[in-house]
């Protein structure tokens, strides 16, 4: 195992740009969201320094209304991507970080359990608890937008209105909703894409759905990427299960960092309240004994199950036989031929192993997967998590994603989209000291 420790440590080492992480060269060239969150997860086992340095940059684009961009624009020179920060044109914002440059909307809130995961790891290093001081108010403000811009019912739960804040972009759970746009091409702005150049198209969105991802960032601008009016005028209006189950997770995490560092959590003590009985209600479904995302436009629940569902494992909300049903599922995909876990529904139509969070592997989701299972314990099943997510690195590279079905898997020498990534990195060097940690060998 000490080789993959070693290449994991190279790649990350190589997309440190003097302060953040890039997740792949050439198709993500800036600072992502949630992916720094994971790498600093990493970086926290062996280079605690660049993890605090890493958290730091990225809260470096946090908006004056709490809201953390998906993406940080840290060079405005670079070119090879879009939708770059001119597409953006966040200025429509008066509080929008203008330097750095950024996107309008955000990604899956993990940073409240990513600064206890650190703390955990670091509880005597003076350092890493001023860290955990000055880094909490700033999340506590991003947990305040989300509640106080998206949530127009006050359910405790809120709302995103473009697939890319999801970070599962192109999951069949929105090709409904995204059906709903009415795409008068003549009235999109011409854009090229950059994602095909540098990957295999099939792997990729396509044009359409693009067009679409393009009419909703249009949208939010006309609306100054603020909450009350796109909540009235957006088609693509949805709760998304994962999100919410991440954002009660990151509240968690964030009182056992206010507990050690001598904090006030009172707010956050609300939020999970609030938020775990809403929780339940809406998104789980009793019928197919599983967690589904809600269309808050269409005002139902979407009837795909995507690997959000199982998401809820990892924030502890699942009762003991909910928690069954999820594992048996988990049980059955892994019966039935296929690496754990795949990022959609195996036995839909829509599923595909290849294309963009239609079916592959994503190894960060692996590890939220993981933890939950755990944390019902689940062990054997946490371990084939695991050790699925160390052999499909182990064969073929640190890519992106991977396919899902074992016999398709062996006839590749290569995952797919981006190679050399940096959350496939992270995550491996986690479930490498997991190994150690619980002596699982
Ligand atoms: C893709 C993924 C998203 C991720 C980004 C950078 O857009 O869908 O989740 O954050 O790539 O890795």
């Amino acid at each position: 195992m000490n080789h993959l420790k070693q290449k994991a440590k190279e790649i990350l080492s190589n997309n440190w740009r003097n302060g953040f992480t890039i997740p792949t060269a050439k198709l993500y060239p800036f600072q992502w969201n949630w992916d720094s969150g994971f790498v600093a997860m990493g970086f926290a086992q062996y280079a605690v320094k660049q993890a605090m340095q890493e958290l730091r940059n990225l809260f470096s684009g946090q908006w004056q209304n709490g809201m953390l961009p998906h993406i940080i624009f840290h060079s405005e020179t670079e070119n090879t991507y879009f939708p770059n920060w001119d597409f953006w044109e966040t200025s429509v914002n008066a509080g929008a970080s203008q330097q750095p440059k950024t996107s309008g909307i955000t990604q899956p809130p993990v940073h409240g359990f990513v600064l206890d995961f650190i703390l955990n790891l670091h509880q005597d290093d003076e350092e890493v608890k001023a860290f955990a001081k000055e880094l909490y108010p700033k999340i506590i403000n991003y947990h305040r937008f989300l509640y106080n811009y998206r949530d127009p019912k006050k359910e405790g739960l809120f709302f995103i209105y473009h697939p890319w804040e999801s970070g599962r972009d192109n999951s069949p759970i929105w090709d409904e909703s995204l059906n709903r746009l009415v795409i008068d091409e003549a009235k999109l702005p011409n854009y090229e894409r950059r994602d095909t150049k540098v990957a295999d198209a099939s792997e990729r969105p396509t044009k359409d759905q693009y067009d679409r991802y393009v009419y909703l960032m249009q949208l939010g601008k006309r609306h100054q990427y603020d909450g009350e009016g796109i909540a009235k005028e957006s088609p693509f209006l949805i709760q998304d299960c994962m999100m919410n189950a991440i954002l009660i997770q990151a509240n968690k995490g964030l009182v056992n960092v206010a507990k050690q560092v001598g904090l006030d959590f009172a707010e956050v003590e609300a939020w999970l309240q609030q938020g775990a009985a809403s929780f339940q209600h809406k998104f789980w479904n009793e019928e197919k004994q599983f967690y589904l995302t809600y269309d808050l436009r269409g005002e139902k629940q979407i009837a795909h199950k995507d690997i959000g569902g199982y998401i809820p494992l990892f924030a502890g909300l699942p009762n003991a036989t909910q928690a069954n049903h999820l594992t048996q599922k988990l049980n059955d995909i892994k019966e039935k031929g296929f690496y754990l876990c795949p990022s959609f529904d195996i036995d839909s139509p829509l599923f595909d192993s290849k294309r963009y969070w239609r079916g592959p592997v994503w190894p960060h989701m692996n590890w939220m997967l993981y933890q939950g299972l755990l944390q019902y314990q689940q062990t054997e099943l946490a371990k084939t998590v695991l050790n699925d997510t160390l052999a499909l690195v182990d064969q073929v590279g640190f890519y992106e994603y991977f396919e899902s079905q074992k016999n398709k898997y062996d006839q590749l020498d290569h995952g797919f989209g981006g190679n050399h990534f940096s959350w496939s990195a992270s995550t491996v060097l986690n479930f490498l000291e997991e190994i150690v940690k619980m002596s699982y060998f």
